[in-house]
């Protein structure tokens, strides 16, 4: 079957102040135009989230806007925390949820990353849900149980007709942020591995087809291009190369191929 869409994320996670996330937006906007070889979201701090997609609106430039995280609850008495209707308010579309570091430095548990999963689908957003292992469980031989395990947790109670809003972010944990990228060969696999579970475990045939696994680790200008040729893995979440404008570039460059 023909390969599903790249779909490319930048994760600027707690970087950039407002002015310099302004600039990166204005540049990324000139210079990127929507096209129907890869979709793109950048993912700012909280903060600057109305700023980012006033400029990316204006430009129309097909770039959305994502939300590094969400709360599952509508309104109410949970101090720090921000709904899904106020996300959408300022213009979101899609919400990463289970980060790495949500889940291995905040303490998030695979239950609350199902419920602001469930919540952000319900909402009408797009869920980028990341999963991977950590070295030890890659040493210990646990990577694909640790990757189903997530996923299958992550997912639980999401309706075959919500999965065309899902997607995917293997992220090895030691991958992130270290320079170290998982090979293209190995990242393949464990996609294969992940879309083979969603197709017999999960769901079905057509939906494990159509679902878009990113790769998330350490992608550069020069290693995006191999790993978005691999066949199941479908575009990537990029952290820090997603900070400057001409390497976040490049990498969809990459994507489109
Ligand atoms: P990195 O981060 O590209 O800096 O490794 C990826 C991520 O955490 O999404």
């Amino acid at each position: 079957m023909a390969k599903r869409k790249p779909f490319v994320g930048g994760n600027w996670k707690m970087n950039l102040h407002l002015s310099e996330a302004l600039a990166l937006t204005e540049e990324l906007a000139a210079k990127f135009r929507a096209t129907d070889k890869v979709d793109v979201v950048i993912c700012p701090a909280f903060a600057y989230l109305a700023q980012v997609g006033q400029v990316l609106k204006k430009a129309g430039s097909g770039i959305k806007l994502g939300a590094q995280d969400c709360y599952f609850e509508a309104n109410g008495a949970f101090t720090g925390e921000v709904s899904l209707s106020m996300l959408k308010d300022v213009g979101v579309s899609v919400v990463l949820t289970g980060h790495s570091e949500r889940r291995h430095v905040l303490g998030e548990s695979d239950e609350l990353i199902n419920r602001k999963t469930r919540a952000a689908l319900a909402a009408g957003l797009e869920v980028i849900l990341c999963v991977g292992e950590k070295l030890e469980q890659r040493e210990a031989g646990m990577t694909d149980g640790v990757n189903l395990g997530q996923t299958s947790l992550g997912l639980a109670g999401v309706k075959p007709e919500q999965m065309s809003k899902v997607t995917i972010a293997y992220e090895p944990v030691w991958a992130i942020g270290t320079g170290k990228t998982a090979t293209p060969a190995d990242a393949q696999a464990a996609h294969a591995r992940i879309r083979s579970f969603v197709k017999s475990g999960l769901y079905n045939e057509a939906i494990g087809d159509g679902l878009r696994i990113q790769y998330g680790g350490s992608v550069k200008p020069a290693n995006a291009a191999e790993l978005f040729g691999q066949a199941d893995i479908d575009g990537g979440l990029i952290g820090g190369a997603s900070l400057k404008a001409a390497d976040f570039l490049a990498i969809l460059d990459g994507a489109v191929q």
